[in-house]
């Protein structure tokens, strides 16, 4: 390290690994333009105070630039050296080609050699740029070698580390599938850091004898490292230490090749728990054998069975007899008027498009190819037992999961705002509903999520009724669509211990990019299944539960504060995991728009239920499935093992950066306020207290303390606004403002919000529009104001106070009117009997409910019973469902509702609601 770096505590603003990689782009940008002022002042005072600035630069990036390869902790002795013998021009230049090459990334593709400066290297660089200019975004690596980072961790010298290096270069040949340069740390702890901050890290090969601590002290690491002791750790043998390490990298990175280099008792090592290791090397195995197994390793996830055999049958000469006109392009290359198809979409995707599913290809509803193994490993990406693919959306998926597991009868726990999705598939599988209901949000008309207690009280209800038996699946949505987060793990705990082979449907449809990020994945239902089926099997668990279940028996146990008060634990003997989740790929991934992934994790899936799934899938899975969802699917999968980590990354800073802005600009917040932690999830909820994950001193800083313990969190990636204030309702807003004057689309609003999602292909130039569009908006609002006459601010004041104050409480889930319940304790309802029943007109009726008539019926003394779903848009979740009666609530809200689009009502005819004669003797449905 440099002597001059004492000047500043560089680790403060590398607290947070967050932002790291906005940091270091940045960090270089400022250096670079600094030294461009230098360069210009010559020998002026303000000269000394740049400097200074560049000292501190240069300081900081060289601890960011320790965990990457480029650039080399020798380019950085050069950058020193120029420093030091104050070559400012020539330093100047330095920093500017190799600013060229991070930003062109054009180090992934060949060596960029710093102490050169001359016009041929200068030349290239310019050419990178352009390249990169013209394409729009950073050049894409499609064509030439893929490029990634090796991760060595050893306590090598400076000297021995070059030698290393060097090895590892000299192993490199043109006809290699992949390059790659070498990153070395020297510490357990900068391994850590590293694989945290560099994206390029793919493989890592941890070598001999290394200390603990690193030399920096990065609170970054605070939250992975809990519950490690130092003390502990010091007295560790090396290869406890390694086989820690490599558990912890996959911890945080679980795509990440590694591997083991030891010197020590190999049997003794190869007995112990090295399931994170591909493969151990002994001291003498040469460099060539692991730089072949390396690239074999990343050759595994890089490889895309579905998409590679697709591309391959493209190139085959087919005649084809057979349907599909339009395969290989044959009915619109000859056309008079449908050529411009071809023009649109190009050859290639016709020559993709086929029936056939054999030469090479393979069958969906039959995989035994390369369709196969394509979800295996999506398995392997998203943690899963078994992954399958789905074509038509998470839509499918989510009523093929559901028919699998269900039984007509079966009773089903779910959160009545689920998407509509689950809602007709209890009504196909004949399941007996009971509703959950979630928090409400009045203040911004939407949910947020079920409450843990809520769950637990209605698997009482059921155990104390003696039903439990029936109760068959609890399903919830996970993360909602306004971005609130279960305790996946806390839920299915609790739940178990309830009912120890409850089966957990979680619809994932917005977090299928949760898997790639470490602060995320403990929250995704794949992650939780695993560590909670891990966590079963010990030795340790059965103590603790032993000890646990001692005192719980001395509690009464018809005291509902026994089972609602404290943390339920389940029985290890008796617990199954069987967890599914729904994944809309194509929401949060790469994928073509259906493509959907159904992931499980369930003990007793090959004995019970492989065969009815298979049966289900067949039920609702198309006889020709889109192979180019099928392709983008396994691709999609590919680059998220990949640089999932990375993309997901970037998107949570980008969110962040949005975030940032929106909290702290002053004429932004008089119009649009973003909703907070703690302006979503109730306290009773936060057991961190943590309110926002950012604070104007301490930066981002609190996000990992409130995903690690609470109840209920908010992905910050889904920005929701309240814009209230601006007397423009969130429909509106969104079609007359961001739509129309901008171009900027959204999907989801309330009354008085709209949510603005960013996604792995958000960037900050994106973000940096939208701020500015938001910007001319609040001004647009600002001169709106000042120039209104004093009725027209009496009217701006009138839509801003009912946007804000007058906000219909929304209503609960009322219940099952009897004739769709068997029993009175307990609150299922037999949905599907409700639903069919409505098919006979002579059962049903329509009431209005704005003339009053549907309201003299109620008071009257009538259950008025809806016969159909009643589903507002916004907030778009049945506010009805049949079966169920309707209540003064339901009422009120519905005409306080101001949306146009509600999906089961006519207005001019009213709602659709059963007869009084049909209720009384509900004939078979
Ligand atoms: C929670 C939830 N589940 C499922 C779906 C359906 O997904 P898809 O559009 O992939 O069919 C959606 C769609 O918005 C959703 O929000």
């Amino acid at each position: 390290m440099h002597e001059s770096s004492h000047t500043e505590t560089p680790y403060t603003a590398l607290g947070f690994y967050h932002k790291i990689s906005q940091l270091r782009a940045d960090t270089w940008n400022a250096l670079k333009r600094d030294l461009g002022q230098l360069v210009r002042l010559g020998d002026e005072s303000r000269a000394r105070n740049l400097v200074k600035a560049i000292d501190v630069k240069l300081t900081r990036l060289e601890i960011i630039e320790d965990y990457h390869a480029f650039p080399s902790k020798e380019d950085f002795r050069h950058l020193w050296s120029l420093f030091d013998r104050e070559e400012y021009v020539l330093l100047e230049k330095v920093v500017k080609r190799l600013v060229r090459a991070l930003i062109s990334e054009s180090y992934r593709r060949r060596h960029v050699d710093l102490s050169e400066t001359d016009a041929d290297a200068e030349d290239l660089e310019a050419l990178d740029a352009l390249a990169q200019l013209r394409r729009g975004h950073p050049a894409s690596n499609s064509s030439a070698q893929p490029y990634f980072e090796l991760l060595i961790v050893d306590n090598l010298s400076p000297q021995e580390e070059e030698v290393v290096r060097e090895a590892f270069h000299n192993m490199r040949r043109p006809e290699d599938r992949f390059v790659y340069d070498v990153v070395t740390v020297r510490s357990f702890e900068d391994a850590l850091i590293a694989v945290l901050v560099n994206p390029n890290i793919q493989a890592c090969l941890i070598r001999y004898e290394f200390p603990y601590k690193s030399k920096y002290n990065l609170s970054a690491l605070r939250n992975y490292l809990e519950g490690l002791s130092e003390k502990e750790l010091e007295h560790q043998t090396e290869a406890e230490r390694s086989i820690l390490l490599s558990s912890m990298i996959h911890e945080l990175r679980p795509e990440i090749d590694q591997f083991l280099v030891t010197s020590g008792d190999v049997e003794a090592t190869a007995s112990r728990d090295i399931r994170y290791f591909n493969r151990i090397f002994y001291r003498e195995t040469d460099y060539i054998e692991q730089h072949h197994t390396i690239l074999r390793a990343i050759d595994s996830r890089y490889r895309t069975p579905f998409f590679d055999a697709l591309r391959e049958y493209s190139r085959k000469p087919t005649g084809v007899f057979h349907a599909m006109p339009i395969s290989r392009g044959k009915s619109v290359t000859r056309s008079h008027w449908a050529g411009h198809m071809i023009d649109f979409y190009g050859i290639n995707i016709f020559l993709a498009e086929t029936s056939a599913t054999s030469g090479g290809l393979d069958s969906l509803l039959q995989p035994y190819g390369p369709i196969k193994k394509a979800q295996e490993y999506a398995a392997r990406a998203f943690g899963a037992r078994q992954s399958f693919f789905v074509t038509n959306g998470t839509s499918t998926a989510n009523k093929i999961v559901v028919q699998a597991l269900v039984k007509p009868r079966d009773i089903v726990l779910i959160d009545r705002d689920c998407h509509k999705s689950h809602h007709y598939g209890m009504v196909l599988a004949g399941a007996h509903v009971s509703y959950l209901d979630s928090y409400p949000l009045n203040d911004y008309s939407m949910y947020g999520a079920v409450p843990l207690h809520e769950i637990k009280k209605t698997l009482l209800e059921y155990k104390r009724a003696g039903e439990l038996d029936r109760v068959k699946m609890l399903l919830l949505t996970n993360c909602t669509f306004d971005g609130v987060v279960y305790n996946v793990r806390r839920v299915m705990e609790e739940c178990l211990a309830i009912k120890p082979d409850l089966v957990f449907l979680w619809d994932e449809a917005w977090f299928a990019f949760a898997t790639f990020n470490p602060t995320y994945r403990p929250r995704t239902a794949m992650h939780a299944a695993r560590t909670l089926r891990d966590r079963y099997r010990s030795e340790a668990y059965r103590e603790e539960y032993a000890a646990w279940k001692e005192e719980f028996d001395k509690l009464d146990p018809d005291d509902d504060a026994t089972w609602l008060e404290r943390r339920l634990m389940p029985d290890p003997d008796a617990v199954r995991i069987r967890a599914y989740a729904t994944h809309s790929t194509h929401k949060t991934l790469t994928s073509l728009r259906q493509g959907s992934m159904i992931h499980v994790y369930d003990q007793d899936f090959r004995q019970r239920v492989e065969a009815p799934f298979h049966e289900a899938y067949m039920t609702h899975t198309s006889t020709s499935p889109n192979y180019q969802i099928l392709a983008s699917l396994d691709v999609g999968r590919m680059q998220a093992e990949m640089e999932g980590f990375e993309l997901v990354h970037a998107q949570v800073e980008t969110a962040l950066s949005l975030r940032e802005q929106l909290y702290t600009h002053p004429l932004l917040q008089k119009y649009f306020r973003v909703l907070k932690n703690s302006d979503m999830v109730p306290a009773e909820y936060r057991e961190s207290g943590v309110e926002s994950y950012f604070d104007p001193v301490t930066g981002w800083n609190q996000m990992e303390e409130a995903w690690a313990r609470d109840e209920f969190v908010v992905d910050p990636t889904r920005v929701t606004i309240a814009i209230g204030n601006t007397g423009v309702d969130g429909d509106a807003f969104k079609n007359e403002y961001l739509m129309n004057k901008y171009g900027i689309q959204i999907n989801k609003t309330s009354r008085n919000t709209v949510l603005f999602m960013t996604n792995i292909g958000t960037t900050r130039g994106s973000i940096a529009y939208l701020l500015d569009v938001l910007i001319k908006l609040a001004k647009e609002f600002e001169y709106r104001w000042e120039e209104s006459s004093r009725p027209e601010r009496k009217i701006i004041e009138h839509r801003v106070h009912s946007l804000t104050r007058e906000l219909p409480p929304l209503p609960d889930f009322s219940r099952f009117h009897d004739a769709f319940r068997q029993c009175s304790e307990t609150p299922q309802g037999d949905i599907r009997r409700a639903y069919f029943l409505s098919y006979d007109e002579e059962h049903t009726e329509y009431l209005r409910f704005d003339n009053g008539e549907l309201q003299v019926e109620m008071r009257g003394g009538r259950d008025v019973v809806s016969a159909s779903f009643v589903i507002p848009y916004p907030p778009g979740f049945p506010v009805l469902v049949p079966g169920q009666v309707i209540s003064e609530e339901i009422l009120f809200f519905l005409q306080a509702l101001d949306v146009t689009e509600i999906h089961g009502y006519r207005p001019e005819l009213g709602l659709l609601v059963f007869t009084e004669a049909a209720l009384a003797a509900p004939p078979e449905t």
